[in-house]
């Protein structure tokens, strides 16, 4: 097996994502020096969790809800119960093991206790190793919406073991290349070309490692530059503001990369007529996702479609924002664009 690569996220507390194959034996070198460490996992990585837990200095496991129903109020209250019954202190460590909504909830919890402790993240999943346990956004769902409620909250280490890939599921697996691809569009065309190389739809695939590591390295260097999404960082939003709102008039039923492909096809196709991207760049955007089987079309209602996306939280005040492409690898942003040029990149989207 090759050594484990290195990308490390620069800032005033730089941090480093390590990337390879059976590293969880390394977690305890990541964790440090602290007296107790909290293991927050969803009932699915039960396991898994108990064994990480042995080899962490004084662990305390806290179980917690599969998927977006763990990113409560509720569930954070009991995670920070669970750390008071502990005597978590400042020096202690939180890990959290699982997908994107637990790294989302164990870096919330890290974040609000004692104002902020150090947290490991360990993603098991592709959309996880990429995008969500990367560059310091925590967050719980309220009423009013996703991860409305939340902090920038850079973790100490990420531990992206490639082995624990195996056990998703392919539609999890190929639904997190969407944030792949996103990436291949906005920064790294090579990302594309690999895509279009060969099969990529399964971690056994020849390019897994290097298309992972592409798409982190491109993360760690916006996150490095703007971790706060004051400019930069919002490039990494391409095809999410159609994306989320489909996830919000779905009622999250669908997964978020399956809604980012299809916002993707959006975005490319507002790109085109707003920004001059040019035919071919465009429809590489469907041509490629189709190939992974991702979905490219959605015939939901416009006006609720619309109405999500005036209260994302990508918007500022009241104007509506996309990121767009000028060409490939050239990202902007395009404030309230004509409600034309929305409908027309709607009716893109809508299957013929
Ligand atoms: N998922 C986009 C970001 O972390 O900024």
């Amino acid at each position: 097996m090759p050594a484990p690569t290195h990308i490390t996220v620069a800032g005033p507390a730089p941090y480093d994502v390590v990337v390879g194959h059976g590293l969880l034996g390394s977690l305890v070198e990541l964790v440090g020096s602290g007296e107790r460490t909290a293991v927050i996992h969803p009932a699915a990585l039960r396991s898994i969790a108990h064994d990480i837990g042995d080899g962490l200095p004084d662990a305390h496991i806290i179980e917690v809800p599969d998927g977006e129903a763990q990113k409560t109020v509720k569930v954070a209250a009991y995670c920070w119960d669970m750390l008071g019954r502990a005597g978590f202190t400042r020096t202690d460590t939180v890990v959290g093991i699982g997908g994107g909504a637990t790294t989302d909830l164990a870096g919330f919890v890290a974040a609000t206790w004692l104002r902020g402790v150090a947290v490991v993240q360990v993603p098991t999943t592709l959309l996880g190793m990429v995008d969500a346990a990367v560059g310091g956004k925590t967050a719980i769902n309220t009423a009013a919406g996703k991860n409305l409620v939340g902090a920038f909250h850079p973790p100490k280490a990420v531990l992206a073991d490639l082995n624990l890939l195996e056990t998703l599921p392919r539609t999890d697996y190929v639904a997190g290349l969407a944030e792949v691809v996103k990436v291949g569009f906005t920064h790294d065309p090579v990302i594309l070309d690999l895509i279009e190389g060969g099969d990529v739809t399964s971690p056994q695939s020849v390019h897994t490692r290097e298309l992972i590591e592409r798409a982190i390295a491109v993360k760690a260097k916006v996150v490095a530059a703007d971790l706060t999404e004051r400019g930069e960082r919002e490039f990494l939003n391409y095809g999410h503001t159609l994306g989320h709102a489909i996830e919000k008039v779905e009622d999250f039923r669908w997964a978020h990369g399956e809604a980012v492909s299809v916002g993707l096809v959006f975005a490319a196709e507002l790109s085109r007529l707003a920004a001059g991207l040019d035919d071919t760049t465009a429809r590489r955007h469907r041509d490629l996702l189709e190939t992974l089987g991702l979905p490219t079309s959605y015939d939901g209602d416009w006006q609720q479609v619309h109405a999500a996306m005036a209260i994302d939280k990508k918007s500022r005040g009241s104007s509506l924002r996309f990121v767009v492409l000028d060409g490939l690898a050239q990202p902007r942003m395009l404030e309230n664009p004509e409600p034309s040029l929305l409908t027309a990149a709607f009716d893109a989207v809508r299957s013929e």
